[in-house]
C-alpha cells in the first residue's frame, strides 16, 4: 500500500518523461529482424518493453541492454530459432500480438504465456487475420486466449478488413506481411497509431499507406538503424493533466512524441480550454517530437468520440480525471475497446474515482462525467487492479484530493513509467 501525496500546493519544473512504449517494443523488433547492428537511445526500460526483449534473445537474438540504451544484433528476417523456452510476454498486449506477426512467419513451435490481465485479453483479432495467411495457432477458446502455442511458415498475402482501429491488429498482419511473398494489405476503420509503418521505412523497407489501407509487400531485407525513441505522450499525458488541475502549476515537458496519430490528448486539453503551449517541434519526417508547457487552467467540458478515440485510447483514464475538474458535462463514446486493455478501463475508472466524489457514470461504450466536483477521501484505499495507467491516473487525482489516500497496486506502474514516482516528487518540490 503506497501513501500518495493530497492536496498538492503546486507542480513546478521541468521533466523528461521517459521512452514511448511502442515505439520501443517496435525498435527491438524490427532491430531483431534486420541485417545488422540497431542502436536504440532513449529506450524505455519498463517491465514491457524488457518482456519483448526477453522474448528476442530466447529466439537467439543477442541483445544488450544498458538503461535506456540498447544494441540489437539483428539476424535478418530468416534469422529466428526456435525458442527452447515458452515466451513469456508478461502484461504486455503489445509484445503478444506484434510477436504473434513475426512468429506467423517463422517455421517453427513457440509458446506464448503472459500474466493473469494478458490471460483475459482477446487475441482472436490477431490469430484470426494470421491464420488466414496460413499460421497454425491453438490456444484457449479456439486461439482467442493465451497460454497460445503457435507454428507458423509458408504465408500467403491477405486483403484483410479489421473490423477494430487497432494498430497492434495492424502491425502483426504488417510484420508478418513482410515475409510473405506478395502484397499484404490491412484496412482499419478509422486510423491508428502508425509507429510501424514509420518505423519499417526507417530500417529501409517500403509501406505504402492510401487514407486507412497500408500495403506491405514481402520479402524485403531490413537494414539495421539508429533509433531515438521521443518521450511518450501517453505518459507525458499524467503530468499534462496534473499541471492544469493542480493550483499554480507550470510543468514543462521535454522531448515529447508528438505523432498526429499520437497527440488526442492534445486536441482535448485545448477543446477544453487548457493554457498549454507547444515548442521547438523536430524530426517531422520520422516520428516528431517537441516540449510542451502546461499551466493550471480553466477547464470546460467536451465531447469525446469517433476518429479521436484511437488518437487518445491510452489517455482516456487521466481524461475522465481531467474531466471531474471541468465545468459542465464531458462525454466520452466510441471507447468499448477499453473493456479490453489492461482492465476493464470503463468499470475500473468509475469504480476508483467514484470512491472520493466524481460524478461520473459507465455507459456501453464510454463514460459520462460532471463537473466541476471536488475530491475527498478520508483514509481511502484506491486500487490500481494491476493496471499501470489506473494507477498512475489515481496519483494525479490525489494531488486534487483533499484529505488522505493510498494505493494497492502501485507497482503496476513500472510496466510503462518506472520513475513516474520520482517524477512527481520532483515536480511537488519545486
Ligand atoms: C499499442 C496500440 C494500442 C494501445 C497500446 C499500444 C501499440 O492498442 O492501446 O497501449 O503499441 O500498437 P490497440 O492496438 O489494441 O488499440
Amino acid at each position: 500500500m503506497q501513501p500518495l501525496q493530497t492536496n498538492v500546493p503546486s507542480l513546478r519544473g521541468a521533466i523528461h518523461v521517459p521512452g514511448d512504449k511502442s515505439i520501443s517494443h517496435r525498435a527491438v523488433m524490427l532491430g531483431a529482424i534486420a541485417e545488422g547492428t540497431t542502436t536504440i537511445a532513449n529506450f524505455l526500460p519498463g517491465e514491457d518493453c524488457l518482456s519483448t526483449i526477453d522474448c528476442f534473445r530466447k529466439m537467439g537474438v543477442a541483445i544488450t541492454q544498458n538503461g535506456t540504451d540498447v544494441v540489437v544484433e539483428g539476424k535478418g528476417i530468416d534469422g529466428l530459432q526456435e525458442p527452447n523456452d515458452i515466451l513469456n510476454v508478461g502484461n504486455s498486449g503489445t509484445t503478444t500480438r506484434l510477436l504473434l506477426g513475426i512468429l506467423a512467419a517463422c517455421p517453427f513451435h513457440a509458446c506464448l504465456i503472459g500474466d493473469a490481465s494478458i490471460a483475459k485479453r482477446p487475441m482472436a483479432r490477431v490469430t484470426k487475420p494470421l491464420t488466414m495467411m496460413g499460421a497454425h495457432i491453438d490456444g484457449r477458446e479456439g486461439g482467442n486466449y493465451t497460454p497460445l502455442a503457435i507454428r507458423g511458415g509458408n504465408l500467403r498475402p491477405i486483403q484483410y478488413e479489421s473490423p477494430v482501429a487497432s494498430a497492434q491488429v495492424k502491425s502483426a498482419i504488417l510484420l508478418a506481411g513482410l515475409f510473405t511473398e506478395g502484397t499484404t494489405t490491412v484496412k482499419e476503420p478509422s486510423k491508428s497509431r502508425d509507429h510501424t509503418e514509420r518505423m519499417v521505412r526507417l530500417f529501409g523497407g517500403e509501406v505504402v499507406v492510401d487514407g486507412l489501407t497500408v500495403s506491405i509487400s514481402g520479402k524485403q531485407t531490413l537494414k539495421a538503424a539508429d533509433v531515438y525513441v521521443p518521450g511518450d505522450i501517453s505518459s507525458a499525458a499524467f503530468f499534462l493533466v496534473a499541471g492544469a488541475i493542480v493550483p499554480n502549476s507550470e510543468i514543462v515537458l521535454k522531448n515529447v512524441g508528438l505523432n498526429p496519430t499520437r497527440t488526442g490528448i492534445i486536441d482535448v486539453l485545448e477543446q477544453m480550454g487548457a493554457e498549454l503551449s507547444i515548442e521547438n517541434v523536430r524530426n517531422e519526417e520520422t516520428e516528431p517530437i517537441g516540449d510542451l508547457t502546461i499551466r493550471t487552467s480553466n477547464l470546460k467540458a467536451t465531447e469525446i468520440g469517433g476518429a479521436l478515440i484511437p488518437r487518445l485510447i491510452d489517455e482516456i483514464p487521466i481524461i475522465a480525471l481531467l474531466a471531474t475538474q471541468a465545468d459542465g458535462t464531458t462525454v466520452i463514446k466510441d471507447a468499448a475497446e477499453l473493456k479490453v486493455k489492461e482492465t476493464n478501463r470503463i468499470d475500473t475508472v468509475v469504480t476508483e474515482l467514484k470512491k472520493f466524489g466524481a460524478d461520473i457514470e459507465a455507459t456501453d461504450d464510454g463514460m459520462i462525467i460532471r463537473g466541476k466536483t471536488p475530491l475527498t477521501a478520508d483514509n481511502l484505499a484506491v486500487d490500481s487492479h494491476g493496471d499501470h495507467r489506473i494507477g498512475m491516473m489515481l496519483a494525479i487525482a490525489a494531488c486534487v484530493t483533499n484529505g488522505s489516500m493510498s494505493l494497492q497496486g502501485a507497482e503496476a506502474i513500472a510496466v510503462s513509467y518506472p520513475t513516474f514516482f520520482n517524477h512527481l516528487q520532483a515536480l511537488i518540490g519545486q
